[in-house]
């Protein structure tokens, strides 16, 4: 490309072309002064420049220029955050609180699961259903002590995942799709279920049921566990 011989006019300079190739962008006051010149024999390209003065008492110092980045900088991130946050946590799982990567049980209607409760309105040997770790069905067990179990069981059949019933009458839970059983603590009895139902801790927090995920051995088969 060629060059020009434009470098040694101060203090800056503005210059335009038909091509709008040379476009500086220092100059923002102007004090004319016109030239052109021709470039090369073949390309014949004319340029127009305009030399620019400033007076040293209007240009920003170092201070007032880092005030203005910092100003901009917070009129395009504000809006920004408040934009992308929403959006961002409306990926997240819902909010379950309870402390140490708990989830507050919940139950049918999807309020938090008191123990106190619960145990008023569910007799011995009671399973019932709630919404455990990651939103999945999870089994409250309610011990013949009319106590809460201190694991809960993940409903979700371990052959093609079917949500497994609770049976009364068998004390057993019967996955409806393909006929595998569990007994009633979860392990799995008869296939084709290759594998126990999943547990979670059944922690009380502040009267509240909170289940926490289970990544010790599995107590019914004294196996690691599987879903951890
Ligand atoms: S999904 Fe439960 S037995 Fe097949």
């Amino acid at each position: 490309m060629a060059s020009t011989t434009l470098s040694p006019v101060t203090p800056s300079q503005l210059c335009s072309s038909k091509s709008g190739m040379y476009s500086p962008s220092q100059a923002l006051f102007l004090k004319p002064m016109r030239s052109s010149l021709l470039l090369g024999k073949d390309k014949r390209m004319k340029l127009t420049c305009m030399a620019t003065s400033v007076p040293a008492d209007r240009v920003p110092d170092m201070g007032k220029r880092q005030l203005m980045n910092l100003l901009l900088l917070g009129a395009i991130s504000l809006p920004t955050a408040i934009m992308v946050v929403p959006y961002a946590t409306f990926f997240a799982p819902p909010g379950s609180g309870g402390g140490s990567g708990g989830t507050v049980a919940k139950d049918a209607l999807g309020n938090d699961v008191l123990a106190e409760v619960w145990l008023k309105n569910h007799g011995p040997g009671d399973r019932t259903l709630t919404q455990g770790l990651k939103g999945d069905p999870t089994y409250l067990v309610v011990e013949n002590d009319r106590t809460l179990a201190t694991y809960g069981i993940n409903a979700v059949c371990t052959h093609l995942g079917c949500v497994v019933p609770w049976n009364a009458a068998e004390n057993k839970f019967i996955c409806p799709c393909h006929g595998s059983q569990y007994n009633n603590q979860g392990r799995v009895v008869r296939g084709p279920a290759p594998l126990s139902l999943a547990l979670a801790h059944a922690d009380i927090d502040d009267g509240k049921v909170v289940f926490v995920p289970w990544v010790e051995t599995d107590f019914r088969t004294g196996d690691a566990p599987w879903w951890a």
